[in-house]
């Protein structure tokens, strides 16, 4: 089954339906990071229907360990995440979880060589993963920087969110920037 024909199998969000407009995205990512990486490593914050996740793990086949985390908003989430650990059970983990609780300084994580921020969108959230991020991602992909979710837009001009070096911008779906975060290397 090609990645199309999963996409159709996917629950339907209430929120939407992102279709595979990220795929230049991802397409990008994997010519720039991963092809160039070892067993690169991915965290995903927010799977809601798993549009994305399955995004990454069809294009990107040398993922080696793909996290995802999502606080379970809809109850589908338990559902996509079963399936996609049933599709690709080496690389696709789930935790499900309020991400500013499970994403703390306390809990010892890895670095990941991407963490694709698309959780909570409230300026709180977005800082705490921005937080958390820079401190255990190589480069990190923000979702919603369009100018749409205001939470995003001043969470990114507070003054406790960390510096981070912009590589380049989307304006496709709700806008989407790639960062490196140079604390990391
Ligand atoms: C925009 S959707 C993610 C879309 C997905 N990345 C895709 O493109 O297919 C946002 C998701 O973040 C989750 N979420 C919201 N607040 C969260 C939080 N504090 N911690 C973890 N996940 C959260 C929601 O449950 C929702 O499923």
């Amino acid at each position: 089954m090609d990645l199309s024909e999963w996409i159709t199998k996917l629950p339907r969000s209430p929120e939407g339906h992102w279709g595979l407009g990220h795929l230049p995205i991802v397409r990008y990512v994997k010519q720039e990071i991963f092809d160039n990486t070892p067993a690169p490593t991915m965290m995903e914050i927010g799977l809601n229907n798993g549009t994305s996740a399955s995004m990454w793990l069809f294009e990107c086949k040398n993922i080696f360990c793909f996290q995802s985390i999502d606080i379970g908003i809809h109850s589908f989430v338990d559902t996509v995440a079963t399936l996609l650990e049933l599709k690709f059970p080496h690389q696709f983990k789930f935790k499900k979880m309020d991400s500013r609780d499970l994403l703390n300084p306390e809990t010892k994580w890895p670095i990941y060589d991407l963490i694709f921020i698309d959780g909570g969108h409230k300026h709180d959230v977005c800082l705490s993963d921005l937080k958390f991020t820079s401190k255990h991602a190589r480069y990190i992909l923000l979702d919603d920087t369009g100018g749409n979710s205001p939470g995003v837009t001043s969470a990114l001009k507070d003054p406790g969110c960390p510096k981070l070096k912009l590589l380049k911008e989307w304006r496709i779906g709700a806008g989407c920037r790639l960062y490196k975060n140079e604390s990391t290397d």
